[in-house]
C-alpha cells in the first residue's frame, strides 16, 4: 500500500511513524521492504556520503541524483526530499522551481525545509502548486553557524514559546507533519499535543507523533561518537571492516578465489 501524505496525517493520535533516511537504491530497497513508511532522502547525505563536515555544502543536482535512486528503490514509503541550503532561502520563485524539481525530475513525493513561521508563505505556496511540505524546527542544522553549534534548542522560555508558535504557523501554512530536532522532550510532547498534524521527533523525545534516524548513525556505520538521541540497532561498520580485511587475507593467501568461483570448459 502506497503512503500518500492524507494517510501520514490521519495516523495523528492512532500510529507512531517511523521515518529513516537514505541516499541510495540499495538502502531504499532494504528500508521499503522493512515497511518503514516514511523514507527521507536527508541533506545529512553531505556528511554520510559525500564526507563533508556540515550539511551546507550539498548541492541541487546532488540531492537529485540520490533522491532519483531512492524513488527507484521505494514501493510504498513516502518519499521525501530535503532541500538544500540556498534552494529556497533566496525566493519564493527559487524555492518553488527547486521544489518542484524534486518532484517532477526525481519522482519525490514531497520536500522538507527548514525554518519557523517565516517560512509560512513558501509553503503556501508549494501546497498550492501541489507540493507537499514536511517542516522542520528546533535544530535545523543549515543554520549551525548561526546557532554555533550544534545545540539543543527551546531550553530557554522564549526560544520554547517561540518553538510552539513555529509548529502552529507550519500547520497553519499547511505542512503535512513538522520534524522537531533537538529539543527538550517537554516541548516536543507539547508541540505533539497543539498541532493537528504528525510530529517526526530527533532528539525530541517520547511523546512525538513518529521519529526519525539517520541510518548511517543507527547502522553503526562510521565511528563518530553519536548524539544521545542516537540508538545504535546493529554494528554494521564494524561487520564490513572485518569483511574487508579478510577479503584482502584470503587474495593475499591465495585462497579467494576457490574452486567453488571458478569456471571451466565444459
Ligand atoms: O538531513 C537529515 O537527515 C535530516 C534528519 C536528521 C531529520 O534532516
Amino acid at each position: 500500500m502506497k503512503w500518500t501524505t492524507a494517510k501520514i496525517r490521519a495516523t495523528k493520535g492512532q500510529q507512531k511513524l517511523a521515518c529513516l533516511t537514505a541516499y541510495d537504491y540499495a538502502t531504499a530497497t532494504l528500508i521499503d521492504s522493512a515497511e518503514v513508511p516514511l523514507v527521507l532522502v536527508g541533506d545529512s547525505l553531505a556528511m554520510t556520503m559525500l564526507g563533508y563536515a556540515t550539511t551546507l555544502p550539498v548541492t541541487m543536482d546532488q540531492m537529485l541524483h540520490h533522491t532519483t535512486a531512492v524513488v527507484r528503490g521505494v514501493t510504498d514509503a513516502l518519499v521525501i526530499a530535503d532541500m538544500p541550503f540556498l534552494s529556497y532561502q533566496v525566493s519564493i520563485e527559487q524555492g518553488l522551481t527547486n521544489a518542484g524539481r524534486f518532484l517532477k525530475e526525481a519522482g519525490a513525493d514531497a520536500v522538507k525545509i527548514e525554518g519557523g513561521a517565516f517560512r509560512a508563505p513558501l509553503i503556501e505556496t508549494l501546497k498550492q502548486n501541489g507540493i507537499p511540505v514536511m517542516g522542520h524546527i528546533g535544530l535545523t542544522p543549515q543554520s549551525v553557524k548561526e546557532f554555533g553549534g550544534y545545540k539543543v534548542q527551546g531550553r530557554e522560555q522564549e526560544r520554547e514559546a517561540e518553538l510552539l508558535a513555529d509548529a502552529a504557523a507550519l500547520e497553519a501554512a499547511g505542512c503535512f507533519s513538522i520534524v522537531l530536532e533537538c529539543i527538550p522532550e517537554t516541548l516536543g510532547h507539547q508541540i505533539t499535543d497543539a498541532v493537528g498534524i504528525p510530529t517526526i521527533g530527533i532528539g525530541a523525545g517520547r511523546h512525538c507523533d513518529g521519529q526519525v534516524l539517520v541510518t548511517h548513525d543507527m547502522l553503526g556505520l562510521h565511528s563518530n561518537v553519536a548524539p544521545t538521541f542516537v540508538k545504535r540497532y546493529a554494528e554494521l561498520g564494524d561487520a564490513m571492516k572485518q569483511a574487508f580485511a579478510a577479503y584482502k587475507q584470503d587474495v593475499e593467501a591465495g585462497t579467494f578465489p576457490s574452486e567453488a568461483h571458478t569456471y571451466y570448459i565444459a
